[in-house]
């Protein structure tokens, strides 16, 4: 990239952030209608996403502790994107976490601070420039993947609750929450293209090495969450066409780091980690005893 492209970008991507602290401050609480209609069939069946989803908003505290060990030494732009990103998600996850407690479920069990030993040791090294580069652009992509996985979520979710009429919550709640995930959305993308162009070979192979290692579904972490996942798709309904929905999340990853792959639909680790997510789940409903 010349440097005068990369100056374009770090301006747009200043502009973004600000914008977004401008237009988007955090959901009060105060603003949302708890009303539930029907409490017991809306548990039933959204339930579990509420409380999937509360937990992943809730863990951005534990994310933004495994960035600081991850990348000691951020450009300026992301520590402000930080600063207004946390809030906004940790409301997110306050609200769904209260919703879900308002149906009599337990509050979401959010894991908000244990560093696996990878992330140590991928935090030491990256006191090295150049391998903090690396770090970046895969913590880029999973950014991506994951913010674009929320809008997708919860333009369902938004639909489902619509289509049982619990238009409050639909409303206030999810309607109030997807206004602000594309904004982060566009943070990521535009941040993964602009350091994509500045990587070396090297560090592109070893991107593209890592990702394929370590590709998760949001906040899937082993096998147990893996199956949660699989039963979110599931009453989303994008369990039986997951490729379709792996597909949107990995567009801008797929072009950027296997451009040379013509013709693929979806990187293959993608789509194998969402396949394997619905089979979990469909395990466990058939022998729950394996997995509880
Ligand atoms: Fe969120
Ligand atoms: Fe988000």
């Amino acid at each position: 990239m010349s440097s005068a492209h990369a100056i374009s970008a770090a301006t747009r991507l200043t502009e973004h952030v600000a914008k977004l602290a401008d237009e988007h401050p955090p959901i009060p609480l105060e603003s949302v209608d708890f009303t539930v209609r029907d409490p017991r069939a809306f548990d039933e069946r959204f339930g579990h996403v509420l409380d999937y989803m509360a937990r992943v908003e809730l863990e951005v505290d534990r994310n933004v502790l495994e960035l600081t060990t991850m990348l000691p030494d951020p450009p300026e732009v992301d520590r402000q994107f930080y600063a207004v990103w946390q809030p906004q998600e940790i409301h997110h996850g306050k609200i769904l976490d209260e919703v879900q407690v308002q149906l009599g479920r337990e509050p979401a069990d959010a894991d908000l601070d244990s560093i696996g030993l990878k992330l140590r040791i991928l935090g030491a090294l990256a006191h090295i420039g150049a391998f903090q580069d690396v770090c970046r652009m895969l913590y880029y992509l999973t950014g991506m993947a994951t913010e674009r996985s929320a809008v997708l979520a919860y333009n369902l979710l938004h639909r489902g609750m619509l289509d049982m009429g619990e238009n409050a919550i639909a409303h206030t709640v999810i309607g109030q929450i997807k206004r602000q995930e594309p904004g982060h959305y566009v943070f990521y993308q535009l941040s993964a293209r602009a350091l994509w162009h500045e990587l070396s070979g090297w560090q592109r192979w070893l991107v593209r090495f890592m990702r394929k290692a370590s590709f998760a579904p949001v906040g899937a972490n082993n096998p147990s969450q893996k199956a949660d996942f699989g039963d979110v798709m599931a009453t989303l309904g994008i369990g039986e066409d997951s490729d379709d929905f792996a597909a949107q999340i990995s567009r801008v990853e797929k072009e950027l780091l296997w451009a040379r792959h013509r013709g693929l639909k979806v990187p293959e680790y993608v789509s194998r980690a969402f396949h394997e997510a619905a089979q979990l789940a469909r395990d466990r409903a058939h022998l729950p005893h394996l997995h509880r």
